[in-house]
């Protein structure tokens, strides 16, 4: 693992991201697993009394539009301007912004909900504390969070984009439980944890946590 960690992964996206976009174009439509969870997530940002949703690490933008057209007020944040440039192209009149989730350009409490869908697999172990933090500090007390990822054990790294062009990116594999005692730390509630193709190559994880008051 390189300390750069934060350059590559934003480097990589920037330099994959059509081939990133169109490689999860169509994911929501063919896994009702992922719509379940989503649609869940939605429905508890509701129930909590609604507000802004931040999609952190959003992407081209694809969920952050499902969360919309579910009847959410989410906007999209992501470390690659390449990919925001992408989101804000394919989804005009939802808002998105380049930050990173390591240090988040929102104020204290201002989120009523956030999501982080299989882009905390590029954290490294020694940086989550500090990006749960983060997601302590920006929601609301009693905002519901959302996070997605591979589970496993290890590191993967991806040397070539979807479009043939050279990266560096690593993916972090982890046991929901693990996840799950990072959010306890840092101040979350555990309300759920959905594991998804348990015994296929590549087994998903939802977390449902809740920022405690
Ligand atoms: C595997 S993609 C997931 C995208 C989208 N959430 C989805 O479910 O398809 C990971 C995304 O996280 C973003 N990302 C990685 N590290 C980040 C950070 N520190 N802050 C914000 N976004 C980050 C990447 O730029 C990339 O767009």
């Amino acid at each position: 693992m390189t300390d750069d960690w934060l350059g590559e992964t934003r480097t990589s996206y920037d330099t994959d991201a059509e081939g990133y976009a169109e490689q999860v174009r169509d994911l929501l439509g063919a896994s009702p697993y992922l719509r379940a969870g989503l649609a869940l997530f939605a429905e508890l940002v509701r129930d909590a009394g609604g507000g802004p949703v931040a999609d952190v690490g959003c992407g081209p933008g694809h969920v952050t539009r499902h969360l919309h057209d579910l009847g959410v007020d989410a906007f999209g944040i992501d470390l690659a301007p390449e990919m925001v440039a992408l989101a804000r192209r394919d989804h005009p009149g939802l808002r998105f912004e380049v930050d990173t989730m390591t240090d988040l350009d929102l104020a204290a409490g201002s989120v009523a909900g956030l999501l982080a869908f299989w882009s905390v697999i590029h954290v490294p172990d020694r940086a989550v504390p500090g990006v749960f933090a983060e997601f302590h500090r920006v929601l609301c007390p009693g905002g519901p969070v959302l996070v997605g990822f591979h589970v496993g054990e290890g590191t993967r790294t991806s040397t070539t984009g979807y479009t043939g062009r050279p990266i560096h990116v690593e993916s972090h594999h982890r046991r929901p439980e693990q996840v799950s005692g990072w959010l306890r730390d840092a101040g979350f509630g555990i309300e759920a944890e959905l594991l998804t193709q348990p015994y296929a190559d590549r087994p998903g994880a939802m977390v449902f946590a809740r920022r405690q008051a």
